[in-house]
């Protein structure tokens, strides 16, 4: 698909010279839009979901929704202390009570924080096994605790691990000189920006269900990740994972929490091989916010230096990350990676508390380090005396430096940053933070996302054909709720000249072709392509039986609106359905996404840009528009990804103004464990949300030219509504989320200074 050829010559070791990248530059950016698009008639068409209708009529079944005879229900005691010993525990009277089929101990030792499981139940109902769980009697000794970042980093704090100390350097990078960098600075800023710890809280809490089928195992998962729990349960039980089935049809959502195996889930086969029963665990969301991951909170200190005229000439990062019991995110991506700084020195310690292990949450780290690298930015543009969007163009970059300064295979940044400018009225800003007047001040701010954008290669799909026409799409894939059935149906619908409706769409089960976890914004790059390649393969398989028919090249045969015509004859033709009648017998075709080349960074792209409304009396925030745009190659569903993108923003809109998971320092429990103490966005506070997809095609990374897009709408948007308060008030909120009690505060702060 290619024009030019010359980019081809250059090999991947060359491309470490950053002398010979700068004669690729110029090329690079003709090459990618010039390069021919191949014409699709449902590829990047909005296409209503395949299986909506199961979904809003509630016939789609949720791990919750299963029943089995004679199931069990299981529940699980959990630790009420943030750091004990366990000196007891007896199962006998919770044995007792009527119902009960099995009781174990999980845990023996030390507790290491408030919600570890420590003992679990089986019972017929969920009554009686909420009544076990009280009659289990454990004996605790309990520890001090550190709970908050601030009380673990104190010297002589409890020490969160027997064998490490609290703080514990996880990071570090670097590329040119930061020092040299400060000297040939103009200007040098320094600011520490915080983000709060986050709880994923999907709409459907985690739930599994487990049965024994003789040495067999089933199990019903609510996951992101059908193998890697198939994989996980089969090391915890230490049996093959050839004896293990999981199955997922539909969830309510995961956003990392479901990446892999959960506790419970292993729990529920215990007790399941325990009683010879099928058994069923489902967390509440008290649990949901205390075992089962978080986003890492982060602490983090920009300085930066650049030019009059804006150019950087260094930055550098040093964070302190928590993510409980186990290490937080690196937030360094965006800053290694997105604009063109010479010089750039990064650190990163975490810090230990006694709170639940943190998970990956929604583009993990990036989220974070754009909130404190764009508002950053927009802090040292207002101190330069230079229009943001311009900082930003003016250290655009054309090469991953982070990615040992490959080029980007596609980067439509900078139509991210057109487009967008022009949809929100970017001349509209006050030119200088804050100069507006009266009670209820308006501002406009944006920020810029990078993310990783492509597949994982072994990613494998099928296609099956039958005699009577109908058509199978398989893959051990998994849709967490963005519109994996129909992004396949589409893709293999275009690829065989049918409609989506024609397709029959079969994932959520570790018998089919394995897929990669839905994660990492993973699954249509490289779900994508494998189906492409088996439609395909199965396209051609038929176009060659009509070719041999009528006796003309395979190439001579088009198939469209489920017919084959003879290309030069187009009154030649056949139906599809006439045609497969013909097989006798159904016919498989096996599709794999096989990689890209390497020697260019694949990374999906986007700036949001925000309008806000700041009442500078109660502190209230309100979001009034956000124009996203992004750049994630081929679009496959317009539909799909545009809820992809109002999604991402609304649960950003969340976060930069309400979530904090709130720990209490005495007794190290959540303050907040439930949805009506931890806020998150209603409707009344959802914006008016613009999604905008620069037309694009990635030539190199796949068949189908996509990058991927779940996490990219997550990643910008808090950075650019701090950006826009910023704008409005003349003072930058440095800490998410912005809540009215932070907003007066930077006003007062305001005052003090002037
Ligand atoms: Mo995502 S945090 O990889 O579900």
């Amino acid at each position: 698909m290619r024009k030019k050829a010359s980019l081809k010559d250059i090999k991947d070791s060359n491309l470490f010279l950053l002398e010979k990248l700068k004669e690729v530059e110029a090329e690079e950016k003709e090459v990618v839009t010039q390069v021919e698009r191949e014409k699709f008639n449902l590829i990047g068409k909005p296409t209503s979901r395949v299986d909506g209708r199961e979904i809003v009529t509630g016939r789609a079944s949720y791990t919750h929704d299963l029943s089995f005879e004679g199931m069990l229900i299981g529940k699980i005691l959990r630790c009420p202390h943030a750091c004990a010993q366990i000196l007891s525990l007896d199962l006998s009277r919770a044995m007792r009570v009527p119902g009960v089929k099995a009781a174990i101990q999980l845990q023996k030792g030390r507790i290491k924080y408030a919600g570890d499981q420590v003992a679990a139940v089986a019972a017929c109902d969920e009554k009686s096994a909420e009544r076990a769980l009280g009659e289990i009697k454990v004996e605790y000794k309990i520890l001090p605790h550190a709970v908050t970042v601030e009380r673990a980093m104190e010297e002589g704090a409890p020490q969160v691990h027997e064998d490490k100390p609290n703080v514990e350097k996880f990071f570090e990078y670097s590329h040119g000189d930061v020092e040299k960098g400060f000297k040939e600075a103009d200007v040098i800023l320094e600011r520490t920006y915080k983000t709060a710890v986050e709880i994923h809280h999907p709409l459907e809490t985690h739930a599994s269900v487990a049965r024994w089928e003789g040495e067999n195992l089933i199990v019903w998962d609510s996951t992101q990740g059908i193998f890697s729990v198939r994989d996980g349960l089969a090391r915890a039980l230490n049996i093959p994972a050839s004896r293990v089935k999981v199955i997922k049809k539909y969830m309510g959502g995961g956003f990392g929490s479901k990446l892999s195996v959960n506790d419970h889930t292993i729990v529920a086969a215990k007790l399941a091989r325990l009683t010879g029963k099928p058994v069923k665990i489902m967390l509440s969301r008290k649990e949901n916010a205390l075992c089962v991951g978080n986003r890492p909170s982060s602490l983090q200190t920009i300085k930066g230096g650049a030019k009059r005229d804006g150019t950087l000439t260094a930055l550098y990062l040093k964070n302190y990350a928590c993510g409980g019991i186990i290490p937080g995110d690196e937030c360094a991506d965006p800053l290694r990676e997105i604009y063109k700084c010479p010089n750039v020195k990064v650190v990163e310690y975490t810090v230990y508390t006694n709170t639940g292990a943190s998970r990956p949450t929604r583009a993990p780290g990036l989220v974070q380090g754009t909130f404190a690298l764009d508002g950053f930015l927009d802090e040292l543009a207002a101190e330069i005396g230079i229009d943001p969007l311009e900082l930003r163009k003016k250290n655009y970059s054309l090469r991953n430096l982070a990615d040992t300064g490959k080029p980007y295979s596609t980067k439509g940044l900078d139509k991210c940053y057109e487009l967008g400018a022009k949809a929100i009225g970017w001349e509209k800003r006050n030119k200088k933070p804050g100069e507006g007047k009266g009670r209820v001040r308006r501002g406009l701010g944006m920020a810029s996302q990078i993310w990783w954008g492509a597949g994982v290669p072994g990613t494998k799909a099928m296609i099956k054909l039958h005699p009577d026409g109908s058509i199978e799409a398989i893959s051990g894939t998994q849709d967490l709720g963005g519109g994996t059935r129909t992004m396949m149906a589409v893709i293999a619908a275009e690829s065989l000249g049918v409609s989506p409706e024609d397709i029959t769409v079969k994932i959520g089960d570790t018998d089919y072709p394995w897929a990669v976890l839905s994660g990492g914004s993973l699954t249509v790059p490289s779900v994508g392509p494998a189906i492409r390649d088996a439609s395909l393969k199965a396209a051609d398989f038929l176009k060659e039986k009509v070719a041999n028919k009528w006796g003309i090249k395979r190439d001579e045969v088009a198939i469209e609106e489920k017919r084959f015509y003879n290309q030069k004859n187009p009154a030649e033709s056949i139906s599809f359905k006439d045609l497969v009648r013909e097989l006798h017998r159904e016919e498989a075709f096996h599709g794999e996404y096989t990689g890209r080349p390497a020697g260019f960074a694949y990374n999906s792209f986007g700036a949001h840009f925000v309008e806000v409304e700041v009442d500078v009396e109660t502190g209230k925030i309100r979001v009034l528009k956000v124009v996203a745009v992004h750049e994630v190659g081929q679009v496959v569903n317009k539909k799909t990804a545009e809820s992809q993108v109002i999604g991402g923003v609304t649960q950003g809109v969340s976060a930069a103004l309400f979530e904090e998971r709130i720990v209490d320092e005495e007794t190290g429990n959540l303050v907040n464990p439930n949805l009506s103490d931890y806020k998150i966005a209603t409707s009344f506070d959802i914006p008016e949300i613009i999604p905008i997809f620069v037309d694009m095609v990635d030539p190199r990374i796949s068949n189908i030219g996509a990058k991927g897009l779940g996490e990219p709408p997550r990643i910008p948007i808090a950075a650019a509504i701090a950006n826009a308060v910023y704008n409005a008030i003349g003072v930058h909120p440095r800490e998410i989320p912005i809540t009215p009690e932070r907003v007066l505060e930077l006003l007062k702060r305001k005052e003090l200074e002037r």
